[in-house]
């Protein structure tokens, strides 16, 4: 069976997702609540893993967006898909992603969660490819930067595949087809 290579181990992921908690922790200490929203569906394990080490008062809500459709490549056109369900009106948001690839979709929910008159809002991503990105984007909070493959598992998937491996994994999409 086709196995992905292994990029990030387990033990790397969770010591990286320890740190980035107790950077959040420490920068929203003293505020009433941080609400989380993440970036469905890639997020669902980060965001599970991120919420529950944080030590402040925080809510968590999601949201889908949607550029690749089937493609491999952003469209650069980002579709609402599934809006969060909370207000956000003065409240400090927090949206996470797995990954920043071509910026397009933390870029439009900046803007939209921006527009929508929150305390605060910052970005955290567990992942991003610094050579794909086609457009700026505000990013307060990174796990790490990878180079420009293909990455599964902690969430992430290749043709809704691999999204449950326990660790961030390389493939070669041609050589999954069938
Ligand atoms: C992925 C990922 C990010 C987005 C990043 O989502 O979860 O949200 O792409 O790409 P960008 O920086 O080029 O916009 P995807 O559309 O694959 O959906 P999924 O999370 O449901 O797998």
């Amino acid at each position: 069976m086709y196995q992905p290579k292994k990029l990030l181990g387990a033990a790397e992921i969770r010591r990286r997702v320890k740190e980035l908690a107790s950077r959040i922790s420490t920068d929203y200490a003293g505020v009433d609540e941080l609400l989380m929203i993440g970036v469905l569906r890639g997020c669902y394990i980060f965001m599970a893993d991120l919420s529950r080490r944080l030590n402040i008062p925080r809510r968590i809500d999601f949201i889908a967006v949607s550029s690749y459709e089937e493609r491999t490549v952003s469209s650069g056109a980002v579709r609402l898909v599934l809006d969060a369900r909370s207000d956000v009106q003065d409240k400090h948001v927090l949206i996470v992603d797995d990954i920043v690839d071509s910026g397009h979709t933390l870029h439009y929910l900046v803007n939209l969660f921006q527009a929508r008159n929150p305390a605060s809002l910052k970005t955290c991503a567990f992942l991003r490819k610094p050579g794909r990105l086609q457009v700026s984007v505000q990013l307060d909070y990174l796990g790490f930067d990878i180079p420009d493959v293909w990455v599964v598992g902690y969430g992430l998937d290749c043709a809704d595949r691999f999204r449950a491996l326990p660790y961030i994994g390389q493939v070669d999409p041609d050589r999954l087809s069938g």
